[in-house]
């Protein structure tokens, strides 16, 4: 087997509220880019929320490199090389892209280092580059998600999940944003995304995931999944895959 991360069959839900996802199971190989796809409140997030160690998980696994991840609290699991990118982007705002890079490594201990993989990510982003000393709420969407999806990088994480990166982006923009997962994997940091646009989603990916009802319906090549005429008709909107 050469997955990196295994989710089995997991149950999991808020506080003490109903399970939200039963029934969960996803594999992730490494350098790859995942994508999860299925309706609004299937439990797309929930499910990135369980492996982050936000959520208890109540039954089944999360395996890291052979590492049952379960109990752990998120900080420790960011330690392990998983970060997590919530839709809302978690930028601060009213520090400069400079700063947010700084925070981005605070498991880091050795400043020294933290100033060279900040330059290093100054000087692989040219846009943030020049907006280095900006404000990073004054930024376009489309800049912030950059700075969001660079910022994991700093801890030279294993895997970078990120939940609806496209949201409310131009279509152009979407595409480089695509791009910038395509360059972290082929760098040997997989992706995990979670998106809304399914079919941009998949054809952007390796692999492709059906979550709904908070359970996987199926997972398998994107080839594959954009080629199911079942899963055109409920979930692709009923369009052919070009
Ligand atoms: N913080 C929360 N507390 C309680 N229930 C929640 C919370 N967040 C989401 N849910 C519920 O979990 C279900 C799945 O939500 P979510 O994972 O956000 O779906 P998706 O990301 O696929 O749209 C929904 O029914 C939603 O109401
Ligand atoms: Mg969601």
């Amino acid at each position: 087997m050469t997955e990196l991360l295994q989710v089995t069959n997991i149950t999991a839900g808020y506080g003490d509220g109903p399970a939200i996802l039963d029934g969960a199971h996803l594999t992730v190989e490494p350098g790859k880019v995942h994508c999860i796809i299925g309706p609004n409140g299937a439990g797309k997030s929930t499910l990135l929320k369980s492996i982050c160690g936000m959520l208890t998980i109540r039954k089944g696994d999360v395996i890291f490199k052979g590492k049952r991840l379960n109990g752990m609290r998120p900080d420790q699991i960011l330690r392990e090389g998983i970060c997590f990118v919530p839709q809302e982007r978690a930028l601060f705002p009213k520090m400069t892209v400079r700063e947010n890079l700084r925070m981005g490594g605070f498991i880091l201990n050795n400043q020294k280092e933290l100033d060279r993989r900040i330059d290093g990510i100054l000087e692989r982003f040219p846009i943030l580059r020049e907006r280095a000393d900006q404000h990073a709420g004054t930024m376009s969407g489309g800049q912030q998600q950059t700075l969001a999806m660079a910022r994991t990088l700093i801890i030279k994480p294993a895997i970078v999940m990120l939940d609806e990166p496209s949201l409310g982006l131009a279509p152009k923009v979407i595409q480089e944003m695509f791009d910038i997962m395509k360059m972290m994997s082929a760098e040997g940091v997989t992706v995990l995304l979670v998106e809304q646009n399914a079919l941009m989603g998949l054809k952007n990916s390796d692999w492709g995931v059906v979550l709904d009802l908070g359970r996987t319906l199926f997972e398998g090549p994107a080839a594959d999944v954009l080629a199911d005429p079942r899963i055109q008709e409920l979930y692709l909107g009923g369009k052919k895959a070009a």
